[in-house]
């Protein structure tokens, strides 16, 4: 198992973060919740708040029919989770979908797939986002397969492990830094190249709105991509081009797939709606802004969170 790979908290911080991260909620029973977050313990039953649908509507929405016919849309880490459903959103209202991914070839191919099957129009292209050259690169295949780029979703993440300042590592610096970096270079391909009255939307996290024990590198990296959302959006406005940044509670995908049932509950029940986000809540506040609909909005960081309560 890589170093990165392992982002269960270790047991100080998932005490940190169910009795205070996670607030009111937890605070009568902060003990009792950590003894039950035995790694190997299954997780917790469903109930009606803990669900949603994940899956995405297969017929074009009712406002959009076909939105975004003719256009053509980037997201990075397409392959799976978030970025997955909006791959699929975006294909199922009309973009054409250039589903980026790094490692997750099979998922990538079963994504366009998906799409295909639906009547829509994919293809997977590998980029490591970290690397500047493959950044390019992706652009340049895009520009050259399709002629436009009109909708850049900057997706691709890593949640390195939760641990405290003081056991922190350079390599988890240099993997979630290194990442931020080609995002912030796919952010400078995207202005270079996207149509006019284009839309760049980039994730964030709500780690950035608390101050999040054990998220410091990967909230910092996040605080950065909100900076450079608003400071794009200034340059790019006068092209009626809109910049924005989701920001994302925990969301039910791969990246938290090894958080123990008690901190699922917890963050669950942390939010005003009683339930984990699933990745189609996030898919389609992307579809909105990236829309026609959402052409006022620019600049700003769109918190998704169902209500979480820091
Ligand atoms: N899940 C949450 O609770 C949550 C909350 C707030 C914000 N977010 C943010 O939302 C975004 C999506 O998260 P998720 O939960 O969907 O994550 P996920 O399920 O772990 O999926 C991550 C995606 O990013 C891709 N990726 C990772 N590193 C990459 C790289 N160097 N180059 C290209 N693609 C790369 C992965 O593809 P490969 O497998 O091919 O590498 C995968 O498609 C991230 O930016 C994350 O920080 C997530």
């Amino acid at each position: 198992m890589s170093h990165l790979s392992r982002r269960l908290p270790d047991s100080r911080m998932l005490r940190v973060l169910l009795g205070g991260l996670l607030g009111s909620v937890l605070a009568a029973q902060p003990v009792r919740a950590v003894a039950a977050a035995d790694p190997g313990t299954p997780p917790a039953t469903a109930t009606a708040a803990t669900t949603a649908t994940t899956a995405v509507a297969a017929a074009p929405t009712p406002a959009g029919t076909a939105r975004f016919a003719g256009k053509v849309a980037i997201v990075t880490g397409g392959s799976r989770g978030i970025g997955r459903a909006i791959s699929e959103t975006l294909a199922r209202d009309g973009a054409t979908v250039v589903v980026n991914y790094s490692k997750s070839t099979a998922a990538a191919q079963q994504v366009v797939e998906t799409i295909e099957a639906r009547g829509g129009r994919a293809i997977a292209i590998q980029a490591d986002i970290s690397r500047i050259e493959d950044v390019r690169r992706l652009y340049a295949e895009v520009q050259q397969q399709f002629g436009r780029i009109d909708i850049v979703v900057n997706n691709a993440g890593i949640l390195p492990p939760v641990v405290p300042v003081e056991k922190e590592t350079e390599a988890t610096w240099d993997a979630v830094f290194g990442l931020l970096k080609g995002t912030y270079f796919s952010m400078q391909e995207a202005a270079r190249r996207i149509h006019d009255g284009g839309r760049i939307i980039n994730l964030s996290s709500s780690t950035t709105r608390g101050w999040s024990p054990g998220y410091s590198i990967y909230a910092g990296s996040k605080s950065a991509i909100e900076q450079f959302t608003r400071s794009l959006s200034r340059e790019l406005g006068p092209r009626g081009i809109t910049v924005n940044a989701i920001v994302p509670g925990l969301t039910d995908t791969d990246m938290i797939g090894d958080y123990p049932p008690a901190l699922r509950e917890a963050a669950a029940k942390g939010t005003t709606l009683g339930r984990l986000g699933q990745p189609r809540d996030i898919a389609d506040v992307v579809a909105f802004l990236a829309s026609d609909e959402g052409r006022w909005i620019t600049g700003q960081m769109v918190v998704a969170n169902g209500g979480l309560n820091p």
